[in-house]
């Protein structure tokens, strides 16, 4: 589809960014299913998930930590800043993530919806949320506030496989969907549930459903139009933001 198509994106009154991995993927950051995709070098039941954690809290903790070391020596691309740019002269851009990296908000974007959580934040199952964005602080951590001897490791508040999805944070993005008119998927495979699920919903709302991937996947079917390029490319093409 020529991007230019999307030249009067300004009239649609809500607008869906549902952006993955490979919107960070111009920043180094590794996607997850691709060429150097993550699952291609760790199996995720080794270091993504509850049972993981409950066998081996270090070498989860270590993971994580490698992964945000990585990510704060990435910077936001010209996607990112294009997406920050969008909002900033139309008030109906929600940008709801599956990425955990935070290079949206380095960007400063405003994120509707953490779909599956952050690198930057810590959770203790008897203290809840705590804010961490030092490096290095992910390492061999427990709880602080719990009594010392029986103080359990702060895990990362990513949502892993086998978790239960944070329920309010995908009711409000279910909430943005149902009132989009145009639905962006941007670097993802669509290959993860239930946040796949977002663009069948926009889709059966009448939502007009472009795609930017460089790459055919399992959910380009249910996209109307796509833009085969890198998001950084694509998306200043697509929404002009001068003139
Ligand atoms: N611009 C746009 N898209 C790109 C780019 C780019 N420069 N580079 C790669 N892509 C596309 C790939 O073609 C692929 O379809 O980004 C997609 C990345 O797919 P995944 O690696 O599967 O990432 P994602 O869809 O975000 O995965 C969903 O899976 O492991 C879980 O929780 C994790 O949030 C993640 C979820």
């Amino acid at each position: 589809m020529p991007a230019a198509a999307l030249s009067h994106w300004r009239d649609f009154r809500n607008i869906v960014l549902f952006t993955g991995a490979g919107l960070s993927a111009e920043s180094g950051v590794p996607t997850y299913r691709g060429a150097g995709g993550i699952w291609r070098e760790y199996n995720y039941q080794d270091y993504a998930c509850q049972r993981a954690f409950d066998r081996d809290p270090v070498q989860v903790l270590d993971f994580h930590e490698l992964r945000r070391a990585k990510a704060l020596n990435c910077a936001p691309h010209a996607g990112h800043a294009h997406i920050r740019a969008m909002q900033a002269g139309h008030p109906g851009v929600h940008v709801i993530t599956q990425n955990i990296d935070g290079l949206l908000q380095r960007a400063g974007v405003a994120v509707a919806a953490e779909l599956h959580g952050s690198l930057w934040r810590l959770r203790c199952p008897v203290h809840g949320m705590r804010e961490d964005l030092a490096a290095g602080a992910f390492a061999h951590r427990r709880c602080p506030d719990c009594v010392p001897d029986r103080a359990p490791w702060l895990r990362p508040d990513i949502t892993w496989f086998e978790d239960a999805v944070n329920e309010a944070v995908f009711e409000h993005a279910a909430m943005l969907v149902d009132d989009a008119e145009l639905f962006v998927g941007i670097g993802t495979s669509g290959a993860v549930w239930p946040a796949a699920g977002f663009a069948e919903r926009a889709r059966r709302r009448g939502a007009r459903m472009v795609e930017i991937n460089p790459e055919d996947n399992e959910a380009s079917a249910l996209y109307g139009e796509h833009i085969r390029l890198p998001a950084s490319k694509a998306l200043p093409e697509a929404f002009p933001i001068g003139g």
